[in-house]
């Protein structure tokens, strides 16, 4: 389980569930969903992870692209199954990913329908109360390190809420910071953070703008020091929810780990709340109420003029975040790395 090491400038989010009594008790089961939309971090303990081949999965490593950072998985068992269509996808992983080893291809093919199947009974039975109109797994074995804190964005923000599930699938802990949860953030924010913000604008821009106002842009992870972290370190197994549009977050460093998200129209679920929308618009409201000079939120406030992101993550994520292990020293700054 988690090592949590608690800053005690933020209020401790961190809780724990266990899955023996979510499968058999269904309001164990409601109350992760309402931990989870309640801007905390749920782990999840003792579920049966035994299927999964640990030592196989630390053996496979996919190229350092975008496409692998986001890959999904069902395709590629589709793929496999499927004699007809196209195998564009089989075809990539074998030869980028395996060297065009097909058994070993095949053995981590049969790892990602055990996690399929995990994916489903776990989804399946936490979101048993609400209707689901998208679940995508993804599985990400290639490396991530130091992303910049940040809230993850979703394009229509105002109309659904988002499930997301992660398990760590690495030999090595995950690790996490996490700063304010949105909330926090802009009633402590105040005026400087969220005073010339419109609040006709969309949820997901409010939400991008408060990111890069507190924390800057995506390039600047390397400058952004202080906001007050809670580090994480998810052990190989472990498994967590969070909402990363409400708890602000960054990976320092972590390969291997399966990804779970749904998404949950509020047509389709009346009862569900508080949403991502009312609980963003009433802090962004009590933001308001406080003057400048009054604000208490540990960060950086930056100018438009201070926030830097040229590129863009997806064009440059190989840049970014591969190429490592050059045997020379990378040097980072606001524009990026250093040539
Ligand atoms: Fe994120």
């Amino acid at each position: 389980m988690p090592d949590v090491f608690l800053d005690p400038r933020l209020p401790d989010y961190v809780v724990e569930h266990d899955w023996k009594q979510v499968a058999a008790n269904v309001e164990s089961s409601r109350k992760v969903v309402s931990d989870f939309l309640s801007e905390k971090i749920c782990t999840l303990h003792g579920y049966d992870l035994s299927a999964l081949d640990f030592e196989f999965l630390s053996t496979v490593t996919l190229p350092q692209t975008w496409q692998m950072k986001k890959f999904k998985f069902k395709q590629l068992i589709s793929e496999a199954e499927n004699t007809k269509g196209n195998h564009d996808l089989y075809e990539f992983v074998l030869k980028e990913g395996f060297r065009d080893d097909r058994e070993r291809l095949n053995r981590f093919i049969d790892q990602l329908r055990h996690l399929r199947a995990i994916a489903d009974e776990i989804a399946g039975r936490l979101l048993a109360d609400v209707k689901v109109e998208n679940t995508i797994y993804i599985s990400r074995f290639s490396e991530t390190r130091l992303e910049n804190m940040h809230f993850d964005i979703d394009v229509d923000s105002d109309n659904h809420d988002s499930f997301r599930l992660y398990i760590n699938l690495d030999r090595a802990p995950r690790n996490w910071e996490t700063s304010y949860q949105l909330t926090e953030l802009l009633k402590r924010g105040g005026s400087r953070l969220v005073g010339d913000f419109d609040d006709a604008w969309p949820s997901e821009r409010i939400l991008e703008r408060t990111t890069t106002r507190a924390f800057g842009g995506w390039n600047q992870r390397a400058t952004e020091r202080k906001a007050p972290r809670h580090v994480l370190f998810f052990d190989p197994g472990d498994i967590w929810l969070v909402d990363g549009r409400c708890v602000s977050h960054q990976v320092v460093t972590g390969h291997r780990v399966l990804s779970i998200y749904g998404r949950m129209a509020h047509e389709d679920n009346p009862g569900l709340g508080p949403t991502f929308a009312q609980k963003l618009r009433t802090a962004l409201a009590e933001g308001r109420r406080v003057p400048i000079g009054s604000e208490t939120a540990e960060v950086g406030y930056y100018s438009k003029e201070q926030i830097t992101s040229p590129g863009s993550l997806k064009d440059n994520w190989a840049d970014v975040y591969g190429r490592t292990g050059t045997g020379r020293v990378r040097k980072y700054t606001d524009a990026g790395m250093q040539a």
